[in-house]
């Protein structure tokens, strides 16, 4: 099968991409990334030779054509992904995250191609710290951010796609990634590598914000397992049922990272900040039999830590011009 990978230099593109070459040994595999701030080309090193690399923009109607057109399936993770960044400065989002999708939309449609169209559950909204439900496929869509907004429109725009044109498409929403790879304006990355620069983690507001964890391998396999089991025309939400406020996450990397527990700072907050996200994954679950194997998310962040301990030189430059944006936006 001919795989075309949208934003394959990103953080959960470089994992599937890496992970897919040794699970799926047969898939040919090309990616297509503009390389902004948060892709790499050096994340694909260790499979270099063994895929197709195009540097380019998913908003580029004539270059998406081309790519579509010669393959059997695309998995589509390009797009402007931070939530901070979109309140700063909201259109890159719409340019990658709508336009993008219209176009690779549009090529599918002509080219009959199978589409997998990655989302998140921000496109949910929130839910209340004491709020006993979680998301489902059937929650309303309610985006708060400039960024959950335009992934909320991509969605749209797949499902119309789907019911309009008979899109051989499929959609996931995921909850918080972490693991390897990660860009340091995430919240996990920037409190370890932080931590082993000697500076103090920084919780937004109360640090009480609840985030559902799962780790990038799980959601990858998901993917993949959607991609060969789901049902076309479909919304599947993955979780692992993850849920950890803020402070629990950074007690546990202070505690894995020998710092004492009291070492943190609070911030201000991130305007309109989400309080909870939480994810019902049954379906899924019961259509493929996917399930995650990360279960514990102390031994999850126990190798995510060593990955960036032996990593420095990878995400030092980003650090530095990372912290300056948060220092301007004050957090
Ligand atoms: P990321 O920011 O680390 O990587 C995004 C990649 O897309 C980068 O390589 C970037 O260069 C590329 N890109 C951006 N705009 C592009 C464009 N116009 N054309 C081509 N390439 C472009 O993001 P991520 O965390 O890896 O997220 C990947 C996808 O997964 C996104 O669609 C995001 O909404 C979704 N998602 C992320 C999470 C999470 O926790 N990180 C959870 C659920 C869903
Ligand atoms: O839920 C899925 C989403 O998860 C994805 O769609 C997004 O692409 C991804 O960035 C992530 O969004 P969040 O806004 O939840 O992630 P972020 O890592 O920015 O923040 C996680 C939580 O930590 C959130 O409550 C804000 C808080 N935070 C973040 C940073 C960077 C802090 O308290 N301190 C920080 O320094």
């Amino acid at each position: 099968m001919k795989v075309l990978v949208t934003g394959g230099a990103g953080f959960i593109g470089t994992n599937f991409v890496q992970r897919t070459r040794q699970t799926r040994p047969d898939w040919e595999l090309t990616v297509v990334d503009a390389l902004t701030y948060a892709g790499s080309l050096e994340n694909l090193a260790p499979v270099a030779d063994q895929i197709e690399f195009v540097h380019g923009n998913i908003a580029d109607g004539d270059l998406v054509d081309r790519l579509v057109a010669n393959a059997d399936a695309v998995v589509h993770f390009a797009a402007e992904s931070h939530n901070d960044n979109s309140l700063d400065d909201p259109w890159p989002f719409m340019e990658s995250n709508i336009i993008g999708t219209f176009r690779l939309l549009e090529a599918a449609r002509k080219h009959n191609v199978r589409i997998h169209h990655i989302s998140t559950d921000e496109v949910y909204g929130d839910l209340e710290l004491d709020d006993p439900s979680r998301f489902t496929e059937q929650t309303p869509l309610n985006p708060s951010s400039p960024y959950s907004a335009s992934k909320a429109s991509a969605d749209l725009l797949v499902r119309a796609w789907i019911r309009s044109f008979g899109l051989q498409a499929t959609l996931s929403n995921c909850s918080n990634n972490y693991g390897p790879y990660q860009h340091v304006e995430k919240f996990i990355p920037r409190q370890i590598t932080g931590i082993l620069q000697g500076i103090k983690p920084k919780l937004y507001g109360k640090g009480a914000n609840v985030r559902d964890w799962i780790h990038v391998d799980d959601h990858n396999d998901a993917v993949v397992t959607i991609l060969e089991k789901g049902r076309v025309g479909e919304t599947y939400l993955i979780g692992a049922d993850g849920e950890q406020d803020n402070r629990q996450i950074v007690a546990l990397l202070l505690e894995l990272m020998g710092k004492p527990a009291d070492w943190f700072d609070l911030v201000s907050d991130r305007p309109g900040h989400d309080m909870r996200y939480a994810i019902d994954s049954s379906k899924l679950r019961a259509e493929t039999g996917w399930s995650p194997q990360y279960q514990d998310i102390r031994a999850g962040l126990t190798q995510t830590i060593q990955w960036y301990r032996d990593h420095e030189s990878w995400w030092a430059p980003a650090k530095e011009r990372t912290e300056q944006t948060y220092l301007r936006l004050g957090r």
